[in-house]
């Protein structure tokens, strides 16, 4: 099975500030912010959703298709998905221009300020999957928003089972086209925030998604997630990981895990409980690719939680 992963491609800077943000925003002088924090630590991270998902996938054994465009920076990061079992021949990398990339600032409340550069995100439209080969399954995830909208509505002329996954960038899409995506998809999937902001948006619910996706996936967090089908809901328990190191990356592992599922012919409660133990890893480690599994370890911690995996 070819599967083409598209959606974000990008680096992350996190840095941390020892001290309160809160204790230097002063409230009589908003109107002339000109601040700068001393960091004492910073971390880059590979990072995007697409890259994520993909990175799952071949953990899993598939040869993903990752499909994006990326900047002058992206080389040692192509290196990297080649080394893991990635295929990144349909990634573009833009002359002149960044990665995208998320800088984010945390200081010792917990309390952010980020910015994210979309760079070479920005040209993801340039891409088509008219040139992209064949394709058996694909999924649209966060990426420049004329893209996502393009993609779906190539996808659904050309026939490709395509998994909507609008996720954060349902802040940045229209009704309309967050309609459109959801209309041609074969599922849709989203946490439960998202979801009800689609709703606000669209004005419809599962049933009337339902009438044309097979499948609305919403996840929980800790919660779990739920598969609504046609005829039925089926609730997906969480798997509780060892440790919550950093939750970076956990929605792009379920869709990882549940698209593994989606490939091996798995019926959609399988497919969720694959998404389900293959977050858990990602809890325990930092950032969104930094853990590792063999099949065999995977297919032991499904064991323990549901039962032998069908292969
Ligand atoms: N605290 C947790 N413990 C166990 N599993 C979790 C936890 N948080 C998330 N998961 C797993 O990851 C899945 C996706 O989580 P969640 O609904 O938080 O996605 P999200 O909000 O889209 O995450 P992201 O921040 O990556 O965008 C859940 O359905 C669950 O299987
Ligand atoms: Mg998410």
């Amino acid at each position: 099975m070819r599967i083409i992963v598209t959606g974000s491609i990008a680096y992350d800077y996190l840095m941390s500030f020892p001290g309160s943000f809160s204790e230097h925003l002063l409230p009589d002088h908003l109107q002339r912010v000109s601040l700068s924090f001393l960091v004492d630590s910073m971390d880059k991270r590979r990072g995007g959703c697409a890259p994520n998902i993909a990175y799952t996938l071949a953990l899993l054994g598939e040869r993903p298709v990752l499909m994006g465009t990326a900047g002058q920076d992206f080389d040692e990061y192509r290196h990297w998905l080649d080394t893991k079992g990635v295929d990144t021949s349909l990634v573009k990398q833009v002359p002149g221009k960044f990665t995208a990339s998320f800088f984010c600032s945390t200081d010792r409340d917990g309390n952010q300020i980020a910015s994210f550069y979309t760079g070479a995100m920005a040209h993801a439209a340039e891409l088509s999957f008219g040139a992209a080969g064949k394709c058996d399954l694909t999924i649209i995830s966060p990426n420049d928003p004329t893209a996502m909208a393009e993609y779906a509505r190539e996808c659904q002329a050309l026939g490709i089972p395509y998994i909507y996954d609008p996720s954060q960038q349902v802040a940045r899409i229209g009704g309309d086209d967050l309609k459109r995506g959801v209309f041609g998809a074969h599922i849709v999937i989203c946490n439960d925030y998202e979801f009800e902001i689609i709703r606000e948006k669209t004005g419809m619910g599962e049933g009337a998604m339902l009438e044309h996706a097979t499948a609305v996936v919403v996840t929980k967090g800790e919660k779990g997630a739920s598969i609504m089908l046609r005829d039925k809901t089926i609730d997906v328990p969480a798997v509780p990981p060892w440790a919550i190191v950093d939750p970076t990356g956990v929605g792009d592992a379920f869709r990882g895990g549940f698209m593994k599922g989606l490939a091996i012919g798995a019926d959609y409660e399988v497919c969720g409980r694959m998404g389900s133990v293959a977050a858990a890893y990602v809890l325990e480690h930092l950032g969104g690719s930094s853990h590792a599994y063999t099949r065999d370890e995977f297919d032991a911690r499904y064991a323990e939680h549901f039962g032998a995996l069908p292969r």
